[in-house]
């Protein structure tokens, strides 16, 4: 059983600011850093070092070398990603500030130049022995879910950043939801709430998608894991936030890792709460995610 996950490649420019920037205001940045980033890099990087055998697929720009070094250097193979000569790698300009939030704004680049000859080649080498992981960073998504269900790949879907294109996506046939509560609200077509309940939610969910595997992240509030037979509720594990992108990354790739790996269902979700609150607690997006041996000794 492997992964292969289809997804982007950022550069993440990280300014540190007192507050977000407002419209028409002109703010000066505290520091900036750049990072390996990017929603697919992140979550092959902490799939990977979770111990599961890891291909990325996608695309760089000539600029972005270095992230396939990266990926390398952390054990995931990238036989399936393109470096490409017309397009820039993708970026990720992020506001973070001292609460550890940020605002993030995109653009993709070599992400969203990804080719159905690519993705035709990418398949060629997988079977339904495989998993496909994708989220919402890179285009013709459709093209890649049909080409993995006509292999026979169990599919799974994390929803980010969420926006129309991920409503057009033949979402009855993805296998394992994972996603916060407002990809969760926006997909069900439901007015966010702020005092929800996400056993709740969730349950909306496996009904609108009755075969799937749903697993809600909530932030602060834990996360929920709902199948057709078990119910987990995972709460949080609390550090000093530092920075909390890539929080979400981590989870998915530990959730992923331990699954995949045979561990149950509540211990996956342990597992992946304990590795996003080191990542949490680190500056940068693929710079905090832990390594195996500091998840297993996190208490
Ligand atoms: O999930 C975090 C990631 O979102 C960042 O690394 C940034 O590149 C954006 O894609």
């Amino acid at each position: 059983m492997r992964i292969l996950s289809f997804g982007s490649l950022n550069i993440d420019y990280v300014y540190l600011v007192d507050h977000f920037v407002s419209k028409g205001e002109t703010l000066s940045a505290k520091t900036l850093n750049v990072f390996i980033g990017g929603k697919g890099l992140n979550q092959s990087v902490a799939l990977s070092r979770a111990g599961i055998v890891t291909y990325h697929a996608g695309a760089v720009g000539t600029d972005g070398q270095f992230l396939l070094d990266a990926l390398v250097e952390a054990g995931v193979n990238t036989d399936y990603v393109r470096t490409r000569a017309d397009v820039r790698t993708g970026n990720a300009i992020i506001q973070n500030n001292a609460d550890g939030d940020n605002c993030i704004i995109l653009y993709g680049g070599a992400n969203q130049a990804i080719e159905r000859e690519q993705i035709d080649e990418v398949f060629e080498h997988f079977t339904g022995e495989d998993y496909l992981l994708i989220q919402n960073e890179i285009n013709n998504l459709p093209y890649i879910v049909d080409k993995a269900k006509l292999v026979g790949m169990k599919v799974i879907l994390n929803p980010s950043p969420m926006d129309e294109k991920v409503l057009a996506l033949p979402l009855h046939r993805i296998d394992y939801f994972i996603l916060n509560e407002i990809e969760a609200f926006q997909i069900l077509g439901e007015e966010h709430e702020d005092s929800f309940d996400g056993e709740q939610l969730a349950e909306r969910l496996r009904v609108r998608f009755p075969e799937a595997t749903i697993v809600l992240t909530m932030g602060g509030k834990g996360s929920v894991c709902l199948t057709g037979t078990e119910c987990i509720n995972q709460p949080i594990y609390q550090v000093q936030v530092i920075d909390t992108t890539a929080a979400g990354d981590t989870f998915t790739g530990y959730f992923l890792g331990g699954l995949l790996s045979g561990e149950t269902l509540t211990d996956s979700m342990n597992i992946a709460s304990k590795a996003a609150a080191i990542a949490v607690s680190r500056a940068g997006a693929m710079p905090s995610i832990p390594h195996k041996e500091e998840v297993k000794v996190f208490a």
